[in-house]
């Protein structure tokens, strides 16, 4: 069986639109239905039971449009609420812990491997606990980056911004004193700072892209289930958000690499 109904993705904000982005790439004849809860977002501050909550409301937004699978398109998501919502879900789902810390293990030469993500994802140690588990012999690296979320939120991403700079140094350096050679940017917001972080880090050190690696393995679920679409034609993404969509479309572009034609709803995620 073949299925034409949406992939849906969500993220406390706006940083899973990077996965977004890697979707459109990989999977174009694919619709897209993406949430992104900027009514409530930062998630990654929140408590365990706020952001399950959360979570849950947003993927039953998405199943309320028939999706056929769920990304949860958001480190901290898919570190609190990632089990539970395997264990609750109708259909398949993934978050981006599980698919990130596989590549990570292959791509490390040196097994030092640096972790960056939100207060709550990097709390929970759940890419650590995931890393030591596919290979028990990596030493993990942790620090968590909440002004990196804020950053990216404002546009303040480029890799010549003082502030932008200053903040990545103040996070990275004791990665880099540690000697890590793999860094997990554990959080969808991240990739928009790759170019600072690389610059900061070295080009030998290898940026694993959490939205990246998870789009590429949503697309091999799918194909394992027979649910990719069998109708070819690119398929525009639809977007809601839970606050004003005023200012979407050039943070969008941002993340997505590309003005593109799309509608964006707002919803009311309560009555979920
Ligand atoms: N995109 C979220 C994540 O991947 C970070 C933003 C937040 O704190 O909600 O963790």
């Amino acid at each position: 069986m073949s299925s034409g109904n949406a992939i849906g993705v969500f993220d406390s904000g706006l940083g899973g639109l990077s996965a977004v982005k890697e979707f459109l790439n990989i999977l174009p004849a694919e619709k897209i239905i993406y949430f992104g809860d900027t009514g409530r977002v930062p998630y990654g501050t929140r408590s365990r039971d706020t952001i399950r909550k959360y979570a849950f409301q947003d993927a039953q937004f998405l199943l309320s449009r028939n999706v056929k699978m769920i990304v949860a398109a958001c480190g901290t998501v898919s570190s609190v609420a990632g089990e539970a919502l395997e264990e609750k879900l109708a259909v398949p789902y993934t978050g981006v812990v599980n698919p990130t810390a596989y590549t990570a293990v292959r791509k490390t030469r040196n097994g030092k491997i640096g972790v960056i993500g939100t207060a709550a994802t990097v709390g929970s140690h759940s890419y650590k606990l995931r890393l030591q588990k596919l290979n028990p012999d990596v030493q993990v690296f942790e620090q968590a980056c909440p002004l990196f979320v804020s950053l990216v939120e404002n546009g303040i991403i480029h890799r010549d911004d003082q502030i932008t700079r200053l903040v990545v140094r103040r996070y990275m350096a004791e990665l880099k004193d540690n000697g890590v050679d793999t860094v997990i940017l554990g959080c969808t917001h991240f990739p928009l700072l790759r170019d600072a972080i690389s610059d900061y880090m070295g080009e030998d050190v290898t940026l694993v892209d959490s939205g990246f690696e998870t789009a590429n393995y949503a697309a091999k679920v799918l194909k394992e289930h027979d649910l990719l679409n069998d109708d070819t034609s690119v398929k525009q993404p639809e977007f809601f958000v839970s606050d004003t969509p005023d200012g979407f479309k050039s943070v969008a572009g941002l993340f997505l690499g590309r003005d593109m034609e799309h509608t964006v709803t707002q919803i009311d995620i309560e009555q979920y």
